[in-house]
């Protein structure tokens, strides 16, 4: 990276009282560029008692929009907005409606990875580091979870007095890795240990030693004094676990990379900062909307 556009980025912040948000997952130069790097539930935490001017969200749209639902009067810029999450939008405002009609007791669970209609529908929203404490401390018998079928069936499994109406909403990244490379990385190393992210298919979870978020992931590693790690999640995991954890080795397949978190660059954010655009606008009434379920789901995690 041209060290005079990180330099030039610094300048830009200071001069518009500017913090970058940076998932895990985009990559490394910007995680190193950021002001805050973690899980879906961090940065929402973080974009709910910032008291920065301007929010750069490196991520997907549902990060930056969640940011904006929780900071209407701030400016929050998405260096490129068509860097989407395809799940987000993997079920229907009317299906919400309709299973509402079928069940008395029951509320609609959704995960973060959702567009601001589908929040907006909800009832509290969850990530995968609290969707299970969340789920069980609900008071409804009947629980919609929205938009991952993978993430609701790991959830359910946990809840078992709970009865889970599930979506058929997937994310490719996670639901199309290859039990066939955990077999074979079994093979090679009888001691490699798998830790995987919730939205992974179940053959996946079925070989896991651990499930977790991707801090989950990350922190986990610090409590195993085991030295091989299969890592079932997004690529950009590994720039956090190499640096912080340079004595063990970490495995991951290649094919495993979310095309639109690699949407955003270096350029992009030196961009969007000069201009301060793309800028996130929300339709008023849904981000309102939206704001309830965010809101009670940074009180449970409480
Ligand atoms: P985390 O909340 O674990 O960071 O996951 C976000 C995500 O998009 C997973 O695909
Ligand atoms: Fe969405 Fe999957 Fe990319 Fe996460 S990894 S942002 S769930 S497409």
């Amino acid at each position: 990276m041209p060290n005079n556009l990180k330099n030039e980025i610094e300048i830009l912040k200071k001069e518009k009282n500017a913090i970058i948000l940076a998932h895990y997952y985009v990559d490394g130069e910007i995680q190193e560029i950021s002001d805050y790097v973690g899980d879906s539930y961090y940065l929402s935490k973080i974009a709910s008692s910032t008291s920065a001017d301007v929010l750069v969200f490196a991520g997907v749209s549902f990060m930056a929009d969640s940011a904006k639902i929780l900071n209407p009067n701030k400016i929050v810029l998405h260096p490129d907005s068509t860097a989407d999450c395809p799940m987000a939008h993997m079920v229907t405002v009317e299906r919400i409606e309709k299973v509402r009609s079928m069940y008395d007791d029951l509320a609609v669970v959704c995960y973060i990875n959702s567009s601001t209609d589908l929040k907006a529908a909800s009832d509290v929203c969850v990530t995968s580091a609290n969707a299970v404490s969340i789920t069980r401390a609900l008071p409804n018998k009947n629980i919609f979870f929205i938009p991952d079928r993978n993430l609701a069936h790991y959830v359910s499994a946990q809840v078992p007095d709970k009865h889970f109406v599930y979506n058929e909403g997937f994310c490719h990244v996670h639901e199309n890795m290859n039990v066939d490379n955990i077999i074979a990385a079994k093979k090679i190393r009888s001691d490699i240990k798998v830790l995987a992210h919730p939205e992974c298919n179940s053959r996946i979870l079925d070989q896991a030693d651990y499930i977790g978020s991707t801090t989950g992931i990350i922190n986990h590693v610090e409590t195993c004094s085991d030295k091989y790690f299969y890592i079932c999640t997004e690529i950009g995991v590994l720039h956090q676990l190499e640096k912080k954890y340079p004595d063990r080795i970490f495995y991951h397949h290649p094919d495993d990379v979310c095309q639109d978190m690699k949407k955003i660059t270096m350029q992009k954010i030196y961009d969007s900062l000069k201009t301060l655009s793309p800028e996130v606008k929300l339709d008023k009434e849904f981000s309102e909307k939206a704001l309830k379920p965010l809101i009670k789901m940074l009180e449970l995690s409480e």
